[in-house]
């Protein structure tokens, strides 16, 4: 690809404690996402891939290896006005949209800030116009606007937290098992909403998930984490029709559903 990535993270390091009780969840992780692009990560669980995606947003410092967003260094220190523009930059939708809400502000507030941090409005109409127009591209009606986050359903919930994240205009949107937590039947409303927004504000998109069915339906290129490591990388079709390394076979071999070419909607493809 020939294309400049936007997002490239080389030989990433992560560590939670220290001595004896040091886990080692991120070894050696390298991969390039390009503008537009969408890459998945796939694995086991505790493979590493939700401490991929907090370190790339900075929750932790990286403990080594580097991460560079549209061709600047973020693993290091960065000035107050570096993280705010990158905190724009940069959009993480949770797994748990319940425990990423905050239960005591109102749907509006959530969605809306962002926009304060910013400053990106200069009346409180202007503010509101900017909420509700976000709310209604997401399926939200007006109504929510006023709402706390226990009085809507799990997918109107997880709507939220897109609106919350594309309020910003994000060049790279992390979306970590964003429908996991959701009931099967709205999750692929709540996919297709997602692939939706991205086509059209040109986001690029780190996907973390489980179902490799999903997986296999909207990323460009995937990557296989195993143990801390990203152990094969490549186009969706070459890794779900190719793999060529042994672990990814097997990963691939518990969801057979996946070999026939029309993959259908038997399964759940969940590993
Ligand atoms: N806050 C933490 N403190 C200590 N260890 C942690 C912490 N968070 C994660 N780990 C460990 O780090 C490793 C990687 O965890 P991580 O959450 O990144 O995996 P994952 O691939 O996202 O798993 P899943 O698919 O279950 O979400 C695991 O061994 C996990 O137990
Ligand atoms: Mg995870």
């Amino acid at each position: 690809m020939t294309e400049t990535p936007l997002l490239t993270v080389s030989n990433l390091k992560q560590y939670y404690g220290t001595g004896k009780k040091r886990v080692r969840a991120v070894e050696d992780v390298s991969f390039t996402i390009c503008p537009e692009e969408t890459f998945a990560l796939v694995g086991e669980s505790g493979s590493g891939k939700t401490t991929v995606g907090r370190t790339i947003i900075r929750i932790l410092p990286p403990k080594g290896g580097k991460i560079l967003f549209g061709g600047k260094d973020i693993s290091g220190k960065l000035s107050g006005e570096e993280r705010k523009e990158l905190s724009r930059k940069l959009q993480m939708i949770f797994q748990d949209p319940m425990s990423s809400l905050n239960p005591s502000e109102k749907a509006g507030d959530i969605i809306a800030r962002g926009l304060d941090i910013h400053r990106l409005y200069s009346s409180r109409t202007e503010r509101r116009e900017k909420v509700l127009s976000i709310m209604k591209e997401v399926g939200l009606p007006e109504e929510a606007f006023d709402r706390y986050p226990s009085q809507f359903s799990g997918g109107q919930r997880q709507r939220i937290a897109i609106a919350r994240a594309l309020i910003m205009n994000p060049e790279l949107l992390i979306a970590d098992e964003p429908v996991s937590a959701l009931d099967v039947s709205v999750r692929a409303q709540i996919i297709n909403l997602l692939k939706e927004l991205q086509r059209k504000r040109h986001i690029a998109m780190l996907f973390i998930a489980h179902d490799l069915a999903l997986v296999r339906q909207i990323s460009d290129r995937v990557g296989v984490m195993h143990e801390g490591k990203l152990i094969e990388t490549g186009t969706a079709e070459k890794i779900f029709g190719h793999p060529s390394q042994p672990y990814t076979k097997k990963l691939l071999d518990s969801v057979p559903v996946l070999y026939p070419e029309d993959t259908g909607s038997s399964g759940t493809g969940e590993v």
